[in-house]
């Protein structure tokens, strides 16, 4: 069996740390090791209009900005596949075939279909139906280019069961043709979703809580500064909280080993820092501090990366537009193979 790495995002806005601990990371992790005959990721731009109908222009400009972040921080178009999802048409004709092995009931119980609509609200009781089916274009999506291994969060677990079941049914009708795909999840539950710097649900840019691997560096050290910690803590002698505390939830996400003998000698590790904190005498100030500098160090050569790319779109729209060419390809013949074992090829 091949091994076909497929995975994607919404161009609906600037890549944050949530999506980096959440995905990015992972993707680099696997993009060095190598080990994968293909490695497409996706810029989910028709996804994105299933939702933002009425705002095409945002979701135009982010494709540009998406891609920009992803290169910024080192996925590489020597190794990964980039493609637009709206230039691969045949993808909607998967769709279109796929539709009738879902039940209208089924794609109603999807989990993160309906958080989405209660979120959001925008639809009212009128949803459109290219929101509800869209976790159909996503299995085309994973499909269409029979990926075995799909990198997402756990809010896209019910996306990756929604596809094995179509790929199931599909294969039970027309005889063996795609792969059931499997999900690969990130590293820790911690990373699953980060918390946004208030201290709120997830990293999100409708709630204003995000801080951008674009962000400079005032931007950073200002929104780690005004980071939520433990309400109870005043005085610095006050024993602290460190459950529930942003900036502990920070540090165990990103502080490694080093950091602390390079900005915080005075402690050996992550565990001293906390009994610390939790015993009193410690400061907001000072892990705050410490874990600005971390963030600093990591997102400064991703910023960095990003400017170079910026004064060039031209090639990265290159990039992207070879990327495409190269997965419709790819998809076309998966299409052909699917036409075919239904029986729906009439000239041949
Ligand atoms: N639904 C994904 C998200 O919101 C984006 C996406 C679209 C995707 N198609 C995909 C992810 C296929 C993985 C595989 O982030």
């Amino acid at each position: 069996m091949q091994k076909i790495i497929l995975t994607g995002d919404r161009p609906t806005g600037n890549l944050h740390l949530g999506h980096y601990v959440g995905s990015l990371r992972r993707r680099i992790e696997l993009q060095n090791k190598g080990d994968y005959d293909e490695f497409y990721i996706m810029l989910a731009d028709a996804q994105a209009l299933t939702d933002n109908f009425g705002n095409v222009q945002k979701v135009r400009d982010n494709v540009l900005n998406v891609m920009l972040d992803y290169m910024a921080v080192g996925l590489d178009p020597e190794k990964v596949t980039f493609f637009v999802q709206s230039e691969v048409s045949e993808l909607s004709e998967f769709t279109f075939y796929f539709m009738n092995l879902v039940t209208l009931s089924r794609l109603e119980r999807n989990p993160t279909v309906k958080e989405e609509l209660k979120q959001k609200q925008q639809f009212g009781e009128s949803i459109p139906m290219g929101f509800l089916t869209y976790p159909v274009s996503q299995t085309a999506d994973i499909v269409g280019f029979n990926a075995t291994i799909v990198p997402v969060g756990d809010d896209q677990l019910p996306m990756i069961e929604q596809a094995r079941e179509i790929v199931r049914s599909f294969n039970n009708l027309y005889g063996e043709t795609f792969y059931e795909p499997k999900a690969f999840l990130p590293e820790s539950e911690s990373c699953y979703r980060l918390v946004g710097t208030d201290g709120k649900a997830k990293m999100s840019k409708s709630l204003g809580n995000c801080i951008y691997l674009k962000d400079e560096p005032e931007e950073i050290k200002q929104k780690v500064f005004s980071m939520y910690t433990d309400p109870n803590h005043i005085h610095v002698e006050d024993p602290g909280k460190v459950e529930g505390n942003t900036v502990f939830t920070y540090l165990d996400v990103f502080s490694k080993p080093e950091d602390f003998e390079k900005y915080l000698p005075e402690y050996k590790n992550l565990d001293e820092l906390k009994s610390h904190y939790e015993r009193g005498g410690l400061g907001d100030m000072k892990i705050k501090k410490f874990l600005n500098n971390i963030l600093q160090e990591l997102i400064a050569p991703i910023r960095e990366r990003r400017k170079v790319l910026e004064q060039n779109p031209d090639k990265v729209f290159e990039i992207l537009r070879a990327g495409t060419e190269k997965a419709r390809k790819v998809a076309y013949k998966n299409l052909i193979k699917m036409k075919t074992n239904m029986g729906i090829n009439y000239f041949n």
